[in-house]
């Protein structure tokens, strides 16, 4: 009877190795261990029909055979093993090919000239504000003292979008929201989007990026905004740039100015960015209008201040020599990877 066994056993082996299927090997252990005719069952049940002296050692035989092939068979149909979880931890890919590369993302060149300018002014202990793109009038322009007769007004410079309220022309707003809410001292820059319904070109789009600043306390004078702008476009540009402040006109600031930046690309030696004459304007500011002040409560008897305001894309194009606003908003790779 134990040579029996061991033709089975041999047997078994045989037949699970060559199972190409989960059915396979099913169907082998039903012939093995099945109850009713299993080939184990078989002799278990002849048992009692062996010499006495046989009885035992069969017995404990083919016990230890009955586990051992229920053991080959669990671990061959492991081997099929189609669930999830297994099809996961079996490689379906050869590990010897080399990855497949993600390139790395990086920052926009128009959200990297805001994160330096912030610097810049934090630097200074300037604050960092935002306010809301979608504005009402009130703050777009009454409370920075623009007449009802203003230009930049009309439809053709504001996108409207009915019940006064408007798309921001202008990110000037903030300093109304902050002042509304702070006392001086104020120090602050505002970045953000502004709208304007402009004719598409290489220098305009409907939408771009500013810069508001704002240093209100008891005594701030216009050398404070000189020297804190100049500060500014030397950190930005470079120490040898030239500034050149000229007299202009805003009606939230009183006096104004406008200033000009010897032109970054030719070294004020005159090119087409700068239309030849060596200098780009890249701010607008100006003395806080006393007018402004009363709009918010504060004593313009106490109090002064100076505001300035300055476009991100225009700073950018400068500073890289970018001669197309489009390309910012393209979103070519080709353009965008070289920043
Ligand atoms: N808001 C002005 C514009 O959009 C820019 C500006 C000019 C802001 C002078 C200022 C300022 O704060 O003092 O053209």
């Amino acid at each position: 009877m134990q040579e029996r066994l061991s033709e089975i056993k041999n047997q078994a082996k045989d037949d699970l190795a060559k199972a190409g299927s989960i059915e396979e090997v099913e169907t082998i252990k039903t012939r093995y261990l099945g109850r009713k005719g299993g080939v184990i069952n078989e002799i278990i049940k002849a048992i009692p029909s062996l010499p006495s002296e046989q009885r035992s050692s069969t017995g404990k035989s083919a016990n230890i055979l009955k586990n051992e092939i229920g053991r080959w068979i669990e671990e061959k149909k492991g081997g099929f093993d189609t669930s999830a979880e297994a099809s996961l931890t079996l490689p379906s890919f050869d590990v010897s090919q080399p990855g497949e590369h993600k390139p790395y993302g990086h920052k926009h060149p128009l959200t990297q000239t805001i994160d330096e300018i912030k610097g810049i002014f934090k630097k200074l202990c300037f604050d960092i504000e935002y306010g809301p793109e979608v504005e009402h009038e009130y703050y777009n322009f009454d409370a920075l003292n623009i007449p009802a007769d203003h230009p930049s007004r009309e439809d053709f410079d504001t996108f409207y979008l009915g019940n006064k309220r408007l798309l921001r022309s202008q990110t000037s707003t903030v300093q109304i929201r902050v002042m509304e809410k702070k006392k001086p001292p104020i120090r602050m820059i505002a970045p953000g989007k502004v709208f304007r319904p402009d004719t598409v070109d290489a220098r305009h789009a409907s939408m771009f990026h500013q810069i508001e600043g704002l240093m209100v306390d008891e005594g701030v004078s216009f050398s404070d905004l000189k020297y804190v702008l100049t500060l500014f476009a030397q950190s930005y540009f470079g120490q040898d740039i030239k500034m050149r402040f000229r007299p202009s006109f805003f009606p939230f600031t009183e006096p104004s100015a406008e200033i000009d930046i010897s032109c970054s690309l030719c070294k004020g030696k005159g090119c087409s960015v700068c239309s030849q004459s060596g200098w780009v304007e890249v701010l607008g500011a100006g003395m806080v209008d006393p007018n402004v002040f009363n709009a918010v409560g504060y004593d313009p008897e106490k109090y002064t201040g100076f505001a300035f305001g300055m476009g991100v894309e225009r700073l950018t194009m400068l500073k890289y020599g970018i001669d197309n606003i489009r390309l910012f908003f393209e979103n070519d790779l080709r353009f965008l990877s070289q920043f």
